[in-house]
């Protein structure tokens, strides 16, 4: 069991108080995707895309890491190979419990980006439209999220990892999004293990040959646990 690469999403941080997307009251019934997760959107209204980032900045920074994110960390440190977190959230909570090997692919909310240079920096926790890059000096600063339309993050160095897995784990992500929800069949293809954590099945929840369901701060230190004693 070398080789672990874990995908997660918006659940893994909702017991940390952060909202979901897919959720009933999630963050897309009370904001338009088209509207503030796209690059349309924000050449639209830019302002309005900033707030809503800014808004999430000040919301994620309050957050704490729960004991699920304590628990990757720990599976980390103490795991005899190599790990891997691909997270889809933009919240710094693995970070700040202590994950290291960590690719944010769809981005971070404490990062700016320079739309006219690919600078990036650290986000200040209020942005503001047009403020300047502070290496090509274009008023062109915008969140340093991947929106829909755009490409995810190290793709390259996400799937070369997943050729080697022997263990794949999803946790907290509804497997609407893609290339995220295709990480599974990619698992497989490599002969991998594969579990998906969750509170529900998912939308590719029938391609796991192994599901644990209830809340990540109870199914992911118990599921750690066991895989320290293998
Ligand atoms: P979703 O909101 O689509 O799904 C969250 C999943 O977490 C659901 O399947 C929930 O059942 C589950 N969940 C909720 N609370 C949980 C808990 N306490 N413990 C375990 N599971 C729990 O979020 P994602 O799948 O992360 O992209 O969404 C993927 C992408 O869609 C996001 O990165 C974002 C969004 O649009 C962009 O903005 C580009």
């Amino acid at each position: 069991m070398s080789n672990i690469v874990i995908l997660t999403g918006a659940g893994i941080s909702a017991e940390s108080g952060l909202e979901t997307f897919r959720a009933e009251t999630g963050l897309w019934a009370q904001h338009r995707v088209e509207d503030v997760a796209t690059p349309e959107g924000f050449a639209r209204d830019p302002r309005l895309v900033v707030d809503f980032y800014n808004m999430r900045r000040e919301q994620a920074e309050a957050a704490q890491p729960n004991a699920a994110h304590e628990a990757l960390a720990r599976l980390e440190a103490e795991h005899d190979g190599n790990l891997l977190v691909v997270t889809q959230n933009v919240d710094s909570l693995h970070e700040r419990a202590g994950s290291r090997n960590l690719i944010h692919m769809h981005g971070a909310l404490n990062s700016a980006l320079c739309a006219a240079c690919d600078h990036r920096w650290p986000a200040s926790m209020v942005m503001n439209v047009g403020d300047k890059c502070p290496s090509c000096a274009a008023p062109a600063a915008r969140p340093d999220i991947v929106w829909f339309g755009e490409m995810p993050y190290q793709m390259d160095q996400i799937f070369d990892a997943l050729a080697q897995v022997d263990l794949f784990a999803a946790i907290g992500t509804s497997g609407n999004v893609y290339p995220a929800a295709g990480f599974v069949a990619e698992a497989r293809r490599a002969g991998a293990e594969t579990v998906e954590i969750n509170l529900e099945r998912s939308a590719v929840g029938s391609q796991f040959s192994n599901v644990i369901l209830g809340p990540a701060t109870r199914t992911v230190p118990d599921w750690v646990a066991g895989i320290l004693k293998r």
